[in-house]
């Protein structure tokens, strides 16, 4: 089997004013998944989250990377693996070789972080790491340069729908603080219970990506509207914080 080079994900230079917008796709139509994608795509999400649960890490089994590999060709859309699974090594190469431009693993589940951290950046994808609740962040403060990505949990993970944890604000404060003292430019994402109401509150303590599933696949209108709402309602808390 020819394996596919690495896609490369687009400069953050070039980016709208804002939080990006990334779709956890949990509560996707999957037997339509293709137009949802597509549909996704058309309100101009930038980003898939695919949320990967082993029944182990969580107590909850979702999607291997075949059905990643074949929704690759459908969108454009950057992809990124959220691995909620107790071991993640062995299958790295598997989650880049089906598309994903990101890699996410969580530091509870990885005994040598900075060797998996290197390894997904070896393979090619950018690597993330995602923190429970309960987790500090001086769990990432070492590796911290070497990544793209550091998502901060605003639920406990294992299902979508659950209520967002205000609690975990001062620690999106204390990340972004301890992205900016080290002068890196590393997203800081949120992931669970984010909608109208909560995606303000997120953006302002400092998240610059915005995971969303229940927000933009359930609810009043479409796709598209939903999406539209998400991120007037990010945007304007972040550019009321943003004076000239
Ligand atoms: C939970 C997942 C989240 C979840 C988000 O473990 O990591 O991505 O699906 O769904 P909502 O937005 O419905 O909380």
């Amino acid at each position: 089997m020819t394996v596919p080079a690495p896609r490369t994900a687009p400069p953050r230079s070039g980016r709208p004013p804002g939080p990006t917008l990334a779709a956890s796709v949990l509560p996707a139509d999957f037997s339509r998944l293709g137009d949802e994608l597509r549909a996704l795509e058309a309100a101009g999400v930038e980003r898939v989250q695919w949320d990967v649960m082993d029944g182990r890490f969580v107590p909850n089994l979702t999607l291997g990377p075949d059905i990643v590999a074949a929704a690759r060709p459908v969108v454009d859309m950057q992809f990124e693996a959220h691995l909620m699974v107790a071991d993640p090594d062995p299958m790295l190469p598997r989650w880049v070789e089906a598309g994903c431009e990101r890699v996410i693993v969580h530091a509870e589940t990885c005994t040598h972080l900075h060797r998996t951290v290197a390894r997904i950046a070896e393979l090619g994808a950018l690597p993330g790491v995602a923190l429970n609740p309960a987790t500090p962040l001086s769990a990432v403060e070492h590796v911290l340069d070497r990544l793209d990505l550091l998502l901060v949990m605003t639920v406990d993970p294992g299902f979508g729908g659950q209520s967002y944890l205000a609690s975990m604000e001062p620690k999106i404060r204390a990340a972004a603080a301890m992205i900016a003292d080290a002068g890196l430019d590393t997203d800081l994402e949120v992931d669970g219970g984010i909608d109208v109401t909560t995606a303000g509150a997120a953006a302002r303590a400092g998240a610059t990506v915005l995971v969303a599933g229940t927000a933009l696949f359930r609810g009043q209108g479409s796709i598209g509207t939903r999406a539209i709402a998400l991120r007037a309602a990010a945007r304007q808390v972040a550019g009321e914080r943003r004076p000239a």
